[in-house]
């Protein structure tokens, strides 16, 4: 019986193991509950997420997972299992993500490392593999996996059990490492997660830090500069993740735009954090521009790094597949930024992917992704003005 019982575990794993590689090919996308909600939340919520997720298009834009953030559960129970709170979740978890995949979407939960989770819910250490089991009797596709209460933990250990907790209960999940950067993850999580936190949490101010004694909060220029060494550590199945979305939160309309286009130059995961079933066109046009996306779904999985840097004015170049590029013209500042750029005096060329771009050997076609449309060719320079706190976000293909 015992010898069955370890060949399924390994079998299990084996395949979980498998599935490591064809989960996360291109960045996560979804939702999670966080940002607006903190730690209220119950099946209500998640149901009606879960619908406006299809009725308002972001389904059809590529966003899939459903996740729930800290704070769904309830309490072990003598035997170790953890439950879901049974006041705020009264049908069940289970009958939750089978509610999430009936509209094709997917769904995820949030556990720690520690003894409590950040906001003071059961922690998993010690019933990893407990867990792991019961995330996937319910169906569970999507682990965040939090880092309060972890003591002398040793991070790359804490998470390399988890993974193996979750290989073992066979069911393949996206493994979402948020240690906030602190151990620098992308230094040994290629192969234990599918994502790693690489700052504290995001604010929903354009370039602020909020200090709360141990801990800070930051706006998006401030997590922005903080990815500039790492990018040679992202790639398909292993993202640098600068945090959730704040996009809809109350930043303005072009801080908005502007940081939903540096998360998809970035390769980020794009996990919407706003109230989907309410917000506004502005909001969802800018979540569901399909152009952008595409730049942060791109195959090839790099990540953008900075290319020009004149002060308040820089610009972020992404190689694409099929030799295509985008270009990012960030303004960080409080005035309008006019500019003229003279391709043919800019090749690009990225040492980490190796991708390069001579401007004056190959002609460019130039498509504006927020205007969505054909502005010109790489022959002529580039004539524009860069609003503050905005971008421009272009897309060049070489002409056949
Ligand atoms: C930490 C994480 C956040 C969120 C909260 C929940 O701060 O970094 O993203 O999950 O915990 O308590």
């Amino acid at each position: 019986m015992k010898k069955i019982l370890l060949a399924a575990i390994t079998l299990a794993s084996l395949y979980g193991f498998s599935q490591k590689f064809d989960l996360a090919k291109t960045p996560p996308m979804g939702w999670n509950s966080w940002n607006t909600f903190a730690c209220n939340i119950n099946e209500d919520l998640i149901r009606k997420t879960a619908d406006a997720m299809v009725a308002t298009g972001m389904k059809d834009a590529g966003y899939v997972y459903i996740n729930l953030d800290d704070c769904w559960h309830g309490e072990r129970d003598s035997q170790g299992f953890i439950h879901e709170d049974a006041i705020r979740f009264p049908s069940g978890m289970k009958a939750l993500a089978d509610y999430v995949h009936s509209k094709g979407l997917k769904i995820g939960i949030y556990s720690d490392a520690g003894s409590q989770t950040c906001g003071g819910k059961p922690g998993s250490r010690g019933h990893e593999y407990q867990d792991a089991i019961t995330y996937a009797y319910w169906g569970i596709d999507y682990l965040k996996y939090d880092w309060c209460s972890t003591g002398e933990l040793n991070a790359a250990e804490a998470y390399k059990t988890m993974r193996d907790a979750i290989y073992a209960a066979g069911r393949p999940m996206v493994f979402s490492i948020c240690e906030w950067g602190q151990n620098k993850p992308w230094t040994w999580a290629k192969d234990v997660g599918h994502l790693w936190r690489t700052t504290g949490d995001i604010h929903n101010c354009w370039d602020c830090e909020m200090g709360f004694g141990t801990w800070s909060k930051l706006g998006v220029l401030s997590i922005l500069d903080k990815q500039a060494e790492l990018r040679k550590y992202a790639g398909p199945g292993h993202w640098n993740d600068p945090d959730m979305l704040e996009v809809g939160n109350g930043m303005s309309l072009t801080e908005d735009r502007a940081h939903f286009s540096l998360w998809c130059m970035l390769a980020a995961p794009l996990i919407a954090g706003n109230d989907i079933r309410n917000m506004s066109k502005e909001t969802l046009e800018i979540l569901t521009n399909k152009e952008a996306i595409a730049i942060n779904q791109d195959e090839l999985g790099v990540q953008c790094y900075k290319m020009f840097d004149r002060g308040d004015f820089e610009i972020y170049a992404k190689p694409l597949s099929h030799n295509e590029l985008a270009l990012c013209f960030l303004n960080r500042g409080e005035t309008p930024y006019p500019f003229e750029f003279n391709w043919k005096y800019y090749p690009v060329f990225d040492g980490i992917s190796g991708k390069s771009y001579d401007f004056e050997k190959t002609e460019f076609n130039i498509r504006d992704c927020w205007q969505k449309k054909d502005t010109g060719t790489t022959t002529v320079p580039l004539k524009a003005t860069v609003q503050p706190h905005d971008v421009i976000l272009l897309r060049l293909s070489p002409r056949k």
